[in-house]
């Protein structure tokens, strides 16, 4: 095993609270729902129960309802904010671990296809794929109620990619206010620089404070939201992780379920078919409040061929848009383009590369037979990761390692890729 794989794996082992994993010490103390999910991938590269174990102390916070929440407070912690007595979601819990009011994206059920396609446990799978399950119908029924094959989200931290452009103008419908008063933790962790800004923390906050009036309840939620978006993003994560329960209850063999699946990736798939516009050589996604596309150039426009399968045309547009993007960089992909107005080289999601969404968008690249570009990709992430670190996110003007380090999503990615290209 080389220096830098050994390094992964201790990160892992570092930052294991106890059969679940922190993104990283300090800044993010707690359970986070899709780094466990790639976490459980990282795992399962070299550890296969500590794989498992990844997801079922995930699923220890699944609401009765079925939302599997973006964070589960396992154990108190001061050095993050907002805290369980800002979220105070008791009432969807039975005897389960505090947790936060909303989700993130799914890519839970695609973790569980990966760690069973290399060591098969069925009782312990079967019973991470009801979760799992109860967790899509749980998005179809709250997130997508009309029907659209599009789910939406209804906080940008839903989306994973807090601060990202694509939400400027649909935020600007958010109130700066609060009740509570916000007492920022991250920015004592990680320069401010790098971190989302005060006024949208104002907002993520009035966010929160607006579903607890709700009571956490999705249809209560739903006719009040004043941020509703169909993410493309999030409904491609969601596409693929149905076509992978949709295996998985095949390997199963649970013959109802399988209808049931086959049904909702159909919709999915229609839904994001939808949100392709050759114009931007990409897909956008929909603001549900203004009816508008928001046109944006984020990662987000190539995520969606994680499940789709595009026509050659599209997949030489799609291409040319990456490359176009990456030009001129010592790093790519980055989460918006050196071209955009939008483009910060070192604030989170406003130019940074990350290497999960490298990970995901070489997925995507490979499943519409890509497969050079995919090697390429997967290469200069393992590079990236050999020569900076392992950071939360990197600087694709200068290369250098930004937000918190020791990452935990970012080893698993190292060792997920080293894995594929058959480099470990
Ligand atoms: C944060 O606090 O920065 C997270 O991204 C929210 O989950």
């Amino acid at each position: 095993m080389c220096d830098k794989t050994k390094e992964a794996c201790s990160i892992l082992a570092q930052n294991d609270r106890g059969g679940y994993t922190v993104p990283t010490h300090d800044l993010y103390p707690f359970q986070w729902n899709w780094d466990s999910a790639f976490v459980a991938m990282g795992f399962a590269t070299f550890n296969v129960d500590r794989a498992y174990q990844e997801l079922e102390r995930l699923v220890e916070g699944q609401w009765n309802d079925g939302m599997i929440p973006h964070i589960i407070f396992h154990q108190p912690s001061d050095t993050y904010f907002p805290g369980p007595d800002v979220w105070r979601t008791d009432q969807h819990r039975q005897t389960k671990p505090t947790t936060s009011g909303i989700t993130q994206p799914p890519v839970f059920g695609t973790a569980l296809r990966y760690i069973y396609a290399r060591h098969n446990i069925r009782e312990r799978t079967l019973i991470l794929f009801n979760a799992a399950l109860r967790s899509h119908r749980w998005w179809l029924t709250a997130r997508d109620p009309d029907q659209c094959g599009l789910v939406a989200i209804l906080h940008p931290w839903e989306s994973g990619s807090d601060n990202s452009p694509a939400w400027d103008e649909a935020l600007l419908r958010v109130s700066t206010t609060t009740k509570t008063d916000i007492q920022r933790q991250d920015t004592k962790h990680v320069n401010a620089t790098m971190r989302p800004r005060t006024i949208d923390y104002q907002r993520f906050i009035h966010l929160v404070e607006t579903y607890r009036e709700c009571d956490w309840n999705p249809k209560k939620q739903w006719l009040a939201a004043p941020f509703k978006v169909a993410d493309v993003q999030i409904t491609a994560i969601l596409a693929r992780a149905t076509a992978d329960l949709l295996w998985l209850a095949s390997e199963l063999h649970l013959t109802e379920e399988m209808q049931e699946l086959s049904t909702m990736h159909c919709r999915l798939i229609r839904g994001l078919q939808s949100r392709w516009r050759e114009n931007l050589r990409g897909f956008v996604s929909l603001d549900l409040i203004s009816g508008k596309d928001i046109e944006k150039s984020t990662q987000a426009c190539f995520i969606p061929l994680i499940a789709l399968k595009l026509e050659d045309y599209q997949c030489e547009m799609v291409r040319k848009e990456i490359d176009r993007w990456c030009h001129g960089l010592i790093l790519g992909v980055p989460t918006t383009p050196l071209f955009s107005s939008d483009f910060e080289s070192k604030r989170y999601w406003r130019g940074p590369v990350w290497a999960i969404i490298n990970w995901l968008i070489a997925d995507g690249l490979r499943y519409n037979q890509l497969r050079d570009l995919a090697v390429n990709i997967e290469r200069n992430t393992i590079d990236m990761i050999e020569r900076n670190g392992f950071c939360e996110y990197f600087d694709p003007i200068t290369g250098e390692g930004l937000g918190g380090n020791a990452f935990s999503w970012t080893a698993a990615a190292y060792l997920v890729l080293k894995h594929r290209l058959e480099l470990l």
